[in-house]
């Protein structure tokens, strides 16, 4: 059997959530397997049949305006081409998300994923931790400090670039989320077989 392969569709305008994408990717690596594929939004029509042929797809994006990115919106739409045939069917989907404001109506930019799986039929993988940061023992450092259950939320300052933002907790929030559906994929794989 081929190895399961697991694709990052993601957007970043500005280097930010591209910084997140690639802690998925690192997540993705440590488990031995599968492989991980990043694939930005902006080169997304050279690589339509290779997402085809994956068994699960993680979405990344920053929020603007309060939702996603219109970059990953036009992503989103031009994959109707693939809802057509329903070819998306049964893959693992999961998402993450990243804005300036600690809260930044994240939430609404991941809902918006788990809808763009659930129409093209996809098995959601959600984050699977407790949250962080939200005791008097708790801090900045904990994995899941933003309290996310559904995917993966980081958050960057708006007046630092992406060598100093999101911090290294996000990062390792986004490294579990990529490890998280790196393992269900062999379950998921190992129940077809
Ligand atoms: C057009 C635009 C709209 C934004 N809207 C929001 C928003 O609604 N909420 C928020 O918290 N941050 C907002 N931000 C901040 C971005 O989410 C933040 O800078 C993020 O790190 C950008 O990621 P990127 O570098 O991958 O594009 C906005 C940024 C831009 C450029």
């Amino acid at each position: 059997m081929s190895t399961p392969v697991i694709a990052i569709v993601y957007h970043s305008g500005y280097g930010h959530t591209k910084v997140v994408a690639e802690a998925v990717l690192s997540g993705i690596q440590d488990v031995a397997g599968v492989e991980g594929k990043l694939v930005s939004v902006d080169e997304v029509d050279a690589h339509w049949e290779a997402l085809d042929g994956t068994e699960a797809i993680i979405f990344g994006a920053p929020i603007y305006m309060g939702n996603l990115s219109a970059g990953f919106a036009t992503f989103a739409e031009k994959s109707s081409k693939r809802w057509m045939e329903m070819k998306w069917k049964d893959k693992l989907a999961a998402g993450f998300v990243n804005s300036g404001s600690q809260n930044g109506d994240k939430l609404q930019g991941l809902h918006a994923m788990f809808n763009l799986s659930q129409q093209h039929g996809m098995v959601w993988v959600g984050l699977g931790l407790h949250p962080g940061n939200n005791n008097s023992n708790g801090s900045v450092e904990d994995l899941n400090r933003l309290g996310s259950f559904g995917g993966a939320f980081a958050q960057s300052n708006v007046d630092q670039g992406p060598d100093a933002t999101p911090p290294a907790s996000d990062k390792r929030t986004a490294a579990h989320l990529g490890r998280r559906v790196a393992e269900t994929t062999l379950r998921w794989v190992r129940g077809k077989a």
